[in-house]
């Protein structure tokens, strides 16, 4: 399969470009044959459409600018497979983009037919080359809410209608500043990110996308509005505190992912309301690291997150934040901690031990 990747992100270390990474890996195991042009390279650069028709009337199927659409003109036609990659942007794709897609209006000319969803489209020059293509839209944004989405996924399938390409598929990620809450969501992330994977599987294969990945892609991130709220601003603290010029997904991955704000607030989320429903008690959390003080007050099936010391606590839990998060992935066990003296338990030993009971994993 002949799959050609046109990247409309212009921020080569945000989450458009990690997860179409992941895409192409997958259309890379299947054999497919990938061309992966960005859009958005200095050396790419793309003169903007001006209308003047030059492509139909002067010179028809060239364009009167001379840059490296001419060159990529010829590479969509033999591409069995399109796919296009764009943050959201104002409920649109990036300008890059819908530059891009201006610029194919050479492959078009003058005179109407039906297109497949029954509207009068311009003629394609070479039809032929058209009817068997598969289109790809890949979306991402920071927002939650999916109707959102729902204009630049409509422009989309117009945009493949009006060029005669079957709809293979449309992947959608909502909440991209999401990506890096590991301690968040663990279970539904590698769903999300095997989604992705998948998807390029898939295109290599078959230039369509299950519904089953484009299900997955979309996964929810954040339980409610609230939370989604909560967890933007986590976000942006951790990207003004990298003091850096452009956020960084791969660095906010690890520093998000480590997050004790987070972890703290996932706990107090996943309480067992069931094997809680008889305790009353005051859990306090110091990481002298930070330094910083958590309190869960866990009142009969119902917790509290406070972010204060608390004057007698129940249970006390001194440790370094990286420590915690070791204990809360699994990737170090508590009689290790212990033997190893890198985690100190005063109070109530018998509810340290319960905590796996009081508070699960945090759901998919
Ligand atoms: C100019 C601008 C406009 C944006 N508009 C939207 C929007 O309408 N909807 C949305 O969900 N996110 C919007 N965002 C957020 C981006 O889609 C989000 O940060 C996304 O992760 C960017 O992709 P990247 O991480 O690959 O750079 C906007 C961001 C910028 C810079």
């Amino acid at each position: 399969m002949n799959v050609l990747i046109v990247r409309g992100n212009p921020r080569k270390t945000g989450f458009t470009q990690y997860l179409v990474n992941r895409f192409v890996v997958g259309l890379r195991e299947v054999g497919a044959q990938v061309t992966d042009v960005d859009i958005t390279a200095d050396e790419f650069s793309l003169k903007p459409c001006l209308g003047c028709y030059y492509c139909w009337l002067v010179k028809p199927g060239q364009c009167v600018h001379h840059d490296p659409m001419e060159k990529l003109l010829p590479v969509i036609l033999n591409a069995d497979v399109l796919v296009c990659a764009t943050p959201v942007y104002y409920f649109a794709m990036s300008s890059q983009l819908k530059n891009f897609f201006e610029r194919t209006f050479p492959l078009t000319g003058e005179g109407l037919v039906t297109s497949r969803m029954g509207i009068l489209r311009n003629r394609l020059r070479e039809p032929a080359k058209w009817s068997n293509k598969k289109f790809i839209s890949i979306t991402v944004g920071a927002l939650r809410a999916r109707d959102a989405y729902e204009p630049i996924n409509q422009t989309f399938r117009l945009i493949a209608d009006t060029l005669d390409m079957e709809l293979g598929g449309q992947l959608i990620r909502t909440e991209s500043h999401q990506l890096p809450f590991k301690l968040s969501k663990p279970i539904t992330l590698k769903r999300v990110e095997s989604a992705f994977h998948n998807a390029g599987r898939e295109a290599g294969l078959t230039g369509r996308l299950s519904a089953k990945t484009v299900a997955d892609a979309e996964l929810p991130l954040s339980p409610d509005e609230n939370y989604f709220r909560t967890y933007a601003n986590i976000f942006w603290e951790h990207a003004a505190a990298m003091n850096s010029k452009s956020t960084n997904s791969s660095r906010l991955q690890a520093e998000v992912g480590a997050s004790p704000d987070i972890l703290m607030r996932e706990m107090a989320r996943c309480i067992d309301p069931k094997a809680t429903a008889r305790l009353r008690a005051v859990l306090e959390f110091h990481f002298p690291d930070l330094p910083r003080h958590y309190q869960l007050v866990v009142n009969q099936g119902a917790c509290e997150l406070k972010f204060t010391a608390a004057a007698s606590p129940d249970l006390r839990v001194t440790c370094t934040t990286d420590i915690w998060v070791a204990l809360f992935t699994r990737q170090l066990n508590v009689p290790a901690a212990l033997r190893q003296g890198v985690i100190k338990i005063e109070g109530d030993k018998g509810i340290f031990t319960k905590l796996d009971r009081y508070f699960p994993p945090p759901p998919v």
